[in-house]
């Protein structure tokens, strides 16, 4: 039998550790020739090439060097060069992770070249169509012929949009893969921790949403809950390249520089990133995949949302929706210890086995 041909698309940070975890379980499967395709989404050595070393990942087979810009910008450029690139290579099968506009663009235009999509991470709804990804999660899931989902959250939500049930994958977590792998490998750094912290109690902060940091008196506003908080406890802040810009742009970057229990770090590789999650007491954050490995490891997360497409980690884990002005009492019951959850069933490590054992059964391989 030929090789099958499966595109692991993807784009932006949060996509590669979902990735790497099917490209390394693929790789060894003699029926299938796994392609990395990177559509350059996110470009910085430390929001992309970075983890492509932790996660022990070789360089993209098809780089498609979008870069950044609006919306429609990116999302454009990204399809023209993703057609372009399937003409050449034809896949059997494209893998999309996550919701970001890499997953939006290149599903699209599979789909419309009549290649098979699976969604990794499919069914994940917040029902806020002023975020981007909610955009992007809907219109994938809705053309795309596999969904593998997390949890049976996600499942219902897609069953509930009418799509038919032999479409849908429960397959579990595949962010866990990648951390248990680092875990197991023992390639956790604390590097990036600063000195000052190594033997005492710290929060971890990030934010990014444009709809925290691109609204300039809701960003002033966050910066001065997070100045109260670290009052608390000292924070450890890994500042992203839109928060950073957002920051200087309204000169708030220094009031957080002045505070001496406030460490202003730059974004980090994704073992110093663990490395600094797995000391932290609790964690402030408008993540995705952030609310589910504080779900993973127990340790309480402070959302700042108004909604999660990860219900799960609120039903069943440690994470809490809060908002500037509830912040300080949730902070309070994080640090007097009561805030517990227990892990979403499937979130073990074994996702991309049991993608794989799901792949076979598609292509009828007989002899994996
Ligand atoms: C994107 C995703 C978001 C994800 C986040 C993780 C979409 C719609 N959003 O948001 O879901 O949670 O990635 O980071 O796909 N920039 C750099 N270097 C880089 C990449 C970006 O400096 O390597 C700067 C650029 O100026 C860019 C800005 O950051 O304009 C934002 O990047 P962009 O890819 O548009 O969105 P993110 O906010 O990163």
């Amino acid at each position: 039998m030929k090789r099958k041909v499966i595109h692991l698309v993807a784009g932006a940070r949060p996509n590669f550790m979902k990735i790497a975890p099917l490209y390394h379980v693929l790789r060894k499967r003699g029926w299938c020739e796994p392609v990395l395709v990177h559509t350059g989404q996110h470009y910085d050595y430390a929001m992309s090439q970075t983890f492509f070393e932790d996660l022990d990942i070789p360089e993209p087979d098809i780089y498609l060097d979008a870069g950044s810009g609006s919306h429609a910008q990116q999302t454009a450029k990204i399809m023209l060069r993703y057609e372009e690139a399937c003409r050449k290579s034809a896949p059997d099968l494209v893998v999309v992770p996550g919701d970001v506009n890499s997953t939006l663009a290149c599903s699209v235009t599979a789909k419309k070249m009549l290649y098979p999509v699976a969604h990794l991470e499919a069914g994940l709804r917040s029902n806020d169509m002023t975020m981007p990804e909610e955009i992007n999660r809907r219109v994938t899931d809705s053309i795309c012929d596999i969904l593998w989902t997390p949890s049976g959250d996600a499942d219902e939500n897609l069953l509930r949009e009418g799509i038919a049930e032999d479409r849908i994958q429960l397959v579990g977590n595949i962010m866990i893969d990648s951390l248990l792998t680092l875990e197991r490998n023992g390639s956790i750094s604390a590097e990036a921790v600063p000195q000052e912290l190594a033997s005492s109690p710290f929060g971890l902060v990030t934010l990014h949403r444009p709809s925290n940091v691109d609204d300039p008196a809701k960003l002033e506003k966050l910066v001065h809950v997070l100045l109260e908080a670290a009052a608390e406890a000292p924070l450890v802040f890994p500042v992203h390249p839109r928060t950073a810009k957002q920051l200087e742009r309204q000169g708030l970057r220094r009031l957080l520089e002045m505070n001496t229990n406030v460490f202003l770090v730059p974004p980090l590789g994704y073992n110093a990133f663990v490395g600094m999650l797995k000391q932290a007491c609790f964690v402030i954050t408008d993540s995705g995949g952030l609310q589910e490995e504080t779900t993973y490891l127990g340790i309480p997360c402070l959302t700042l949302r108004g909604n999660t497409e990860r219900p799960v980690t609120v039903s069943l884990g440690t994470n809490r929706l809060v908002s500037a002005d509830s912040l300080a009492d949730h902070l309070a019951q994080a640090l007097a210890g009561s805030i517990r959850g227990e892990v979403p069933p499937l979130w073990d490590g074994k996702t991309a086995l049991r993608i794989a054992a799901r792949l076979e059964t598609y292509f009828g391989v007989t002899d994996a």
